[in-house]
């Protein structure tokens, strides 16, 4: 549906008001009518740089879920304060780790002999307290779109890599693109005793990936690449790599939302796309590919629903008090986590 148009002359109006003050980010999975007033949309790695780089903006305005704004309060400096317009955006990936089980982890592969060979790779999407745990313990964090650097720059550091929260990202970037077999993995259950793992079992492991999972692109299935290639004879699957790993096997091309988005753009015209992410990039891009045949990799329907917390009225809430002078909704890590969760941050930023 068009947007309000009196919510759009509101959210303009703030915006102008706020000038350079305001710097607004959005990651691509969010609603038309939010990304239209974003300065920057990017995938995770490129938002993160992005916040990095706007020292002279007072205010984030972080359209995405809590992980990336917490993420964005990190890199900003000590002056900046980081808006997240509705504190319900979190991500279920993300809560599938907490700071205890992730501290219980540690003690099982402590015990198990092997905690010193084991370097903490983190996906972006966790918590501050879990960027904490991997910067403290020597680990690095990644994205989508440089988990396989982040992998070897981990194996350069030890023998072991203890992969989390997405368990997906993780098995799919150890087999298809390091070349590592299934075998070398193993599945972490935080609510098993010792993860559901004996002793031996983790000493011959290479990847330790923990039992956490996105929910939007757990709902692609073999079938959805299958029927797909069915009903669209010569279509081209497009998938994001925290697909299962039997749909990533299956598809003709992997990557972050920002790949996905390249790819579509260089694609020539009259080739077909079914594409396995989530619903609100799939859409925008079916509309700004008219001579493309563009489709979602699934039958059903398939939003983020914490991503579409972010709506226009939450942002022209958000943009309207900061424009009166009212500070809302600041996401602020504390000053313990923030400066060991950075260390793994600036690793992930540092790497070739
Ligand atoms: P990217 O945009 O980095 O590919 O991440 C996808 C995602 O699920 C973010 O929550
Ligand atoms: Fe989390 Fe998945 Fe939503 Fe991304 S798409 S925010 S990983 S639940």
């Amino acid at each position: 549906a068009p947007s309000d148009p009196d919510l759009v002359a509101r959210a303009r109006a703030a915006k102008e008001k706020l000038g350079d003050k305001v710097f607004v980010l959005g990651h691509h999975y969010q609603r038309d009518e939010v990304i239209q007033f974003a300065d920057v949309t990017g995938d995770s790695f490129k938002l993160a740089q992005q916040a990095a780089a706007r020292p002279e903006a007072e205010y984030i305005v972080f359209c995405g879920v809590h992980f990336m704004a917490e993420s964005a309060d990190i890199l900003t400096t000590d002056d900046q304060r980081v808006v997240l317009p509705d504190l319900a955006a979190g991500c279920s990936m993300a809560d599938m780790a907490t700071a205890e089980q992730v501290a219980e982890c540690w003690d099982v592969l402590t015990e198990a002999g092997i905690a010193d060979a084991v370097v903490p790779v983190s996906y972006m999407n966790s918590s501050a307290d879990i960027k904490a745990f991997t910067g403290k313990h020597g680990g690095t964090i990644c994205t989508s779109s440089n988990a396989k650097r982040a992998l070897e720059w981990a194996f350069e550091q030890g023998e072991k890599v203890l992969f989390l929260p997405d368990q997906h990202l993780g098995r799919n970037t150890a087999v298809r693109d390091m070349g590592m077999s299934l075998d070398d993995c193993v599945l972490y259950n935080p609510h098993k005793p010792n993860g559901g793992l004996t002793a031996e079992q983790l000493r011959d492991a290479k990847m330790i990936l923990w039992r956490g999972h996105c929910s939007v692109h757990g709902r692609f299935s073999l079938d959805s690449v299958n029927d797909v290639r069915e009903r669209i004879p010569g279509v081209n699957v497009l998938v994001h790599p925290e697909c299962k790993h039997e749909v990533v096997e299956s598809a003709d091309y992997v990557g972050s939302t920002e790949y996905i988005i390249k790819a579509l753009d260089a694609a020539p015209a009259g080739s077909k796309w079914a594409i396995g992410t989530e619903l609100n990039l799939v859409r925008r891009l079916a509309k700004q590919h008219p001579d493309k045949e563009v489709v979602f990799l699934d039958k059903t329907v398939c939003f983020c629903s914490t991503m579409n917390r972010i709506d226009l009225p939450h942002l022209v809430w958000a943009l309207e008090s900061l424009a009166d002078g009212k500070l809302i909704n600041q996401i602020s890590v504390d000053r313990e986590t923030e400066d060991f969760a950075k260390l793994a941050l600036e690793r992930m930023l540092a790497l070739p």
